[in-house]
């Protein structure tokens, strides 16, 4: 298996990065009263030593009082946080990687079993996290404005604190997502619709207030997912046509780079074609895109939150498709949690020191 394609460098307006795989943002609950600690900091350095061409930190939420249902999720806001968050990109930098936040806010949620919710209710665009279930506030039009310019601040404050690029959560089912999907969007005005297009709306306004805070030379990311953990089969784009209609006004408001997330990466996202999710996003826009999904494993991440293990698999499939020119970035999540050395092994083909994934490892900051 020759893995050097994956080693060259990539460059795009702020982001100069020396190899091609990306750490894959994963919510680790470490970070107490959403508080960046020490130990956080040193994680995300352990895997800048250990050569990951760009982290993407967990998701990290915006100032908004119920972004969160998880008092220990990260926040992106607030002087203490800030200044935790300015630690770890030092820290990052310092080892030679670079880094962007991943900006966040969850939308209707379920209580989190700790018990701990925020002081006012969860809000989204029709108070439902998937069809039927009604768990918060339909947002007003003051909440929506005052969302998106607390994503705006988020990004600014990522490129005053030095980080390399900022990743704007849309995907998996929380808030952003929740406006693109029909299950959850069910809004009679300008923020709903029947077409994703139309429902495109929230996230464009989204990613121009951001642009506007960073400027043109600042890379912007924004992950996107097709599936939902309430739907995995769930397509919001049943065809190329309509991931178009969704995917370009999202590029034009000023996205740098789709993030496209699958279980699994060489799953095709329609017949006809063996192109994954990523595949697409670059062809139908031009953008440079990640793609994500079990690279280098056997099993896939929602199973692994039920308990279940993953062995080391093969790369020969993802080269084939990044040879081909698919997709620029390899998003890698799990195994990088595990071992902060599992760019090395790759790159120098210690195959056989290649650990693969126990739940074990989501239990603790993995030195
Ligand atoms: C413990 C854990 C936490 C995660 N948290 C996030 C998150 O905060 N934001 C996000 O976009 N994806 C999150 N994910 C999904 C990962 O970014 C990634 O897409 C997924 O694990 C698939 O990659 P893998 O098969 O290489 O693990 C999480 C995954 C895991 C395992």
């Amino acid at each position: 298996m020759n893995t050097d394609s994956l080693f060259s460098p990539f460059s795009l307006k702020s982001l100069n990065i020396k190899n091609r795989i990306v750490m894959a943002p994963m919510t680790r609950s470490f970070s107490p009263n959403g508080v960046p600690t020490a130990d956080v900091a040193a994680y995300y350095r352990k895997r800048a030593e250990g050569e990951v061409g760009l982290i993407l930190s967990e998701g990290t939420v915006i100032n908004r009082v119920s972004s969160s249902n998880d008092a220990n999720v990260p926040h992106f806001y607030g002087t203490e946080a800030l200044a935790g968050w300015q630690n770890v990109i030092n820290g990052v930098h310092t080892a030679g990687g670079a880094m962007g936040p991943q900006i966040w806010h969850m939308g209707i949620m379920d209580n989190h079993h700790s018990g701990w919710v925020p002081s006012q209710p969860f809000e989204g665009p029709s108070g439902l996290n998937r069809p039927g279930n009604n768990n918060g506030n339909t947002m007003t039009d003051s909440d929506i404005a005052d969302t998106i310019a607390a994503f705006g601040q988020a990004a600014a404050d990522a490129k005053s604190l030095g980080f390399d690029c900022v990743e704007i959560h849309g995907a998996h089912g929380y808030l952003i997502d929740q406006f693109f999907w029909d299950g959850t969007n069910e809004r009679t005005d300008a923020f709903g619709g029947k077409t994703l297009s139309e429902r495109t709306r929230f996230g464009v306004e989204v990613i121009k207030e951001v642009r506007r805070r960073v400027g043109d030379d600042f890379a912007v990311i924004i992950r996107l997912s097709q599936f939902k953990p309430s739907a995995y089969d769930n397509k919001l784009a049943a065809t190329p046509a309509e991931m178009e209609a969704w995917l370009s006004p999202l590029a034009d408001a000023g996205i740098d780079i789709f993030h496209c997330s699958q279980r699994r990466f060489w799953e095709p996202e329609f017949e006809g074609s063996d192109l994954n999710f990523a595949g697409w996003a670059k062809k139908l826009t031009g953008k440079a895109t990640i793609t994500v999904g079990s690279v280098g494993l056997t099993g896939e991440f929602m199973a692994a939150f039920r308990g279940e293990s993953s062995q080391p698999s093969s790369l020969d499939e993802l080269l084939r498709r990044f040879d081909r020119g698919d997709f620029d970035l390899v998003g890698v999540g799990r195994p990088l949690l595990a071992d902060p050395f599992w760019v090395n092994k790759i790159r120098e083909g210690r195959t056989d020191e290649l650990k693969g994934f126990t739940t074990a490892a989501l239990g603790e900051l993995v030195m």
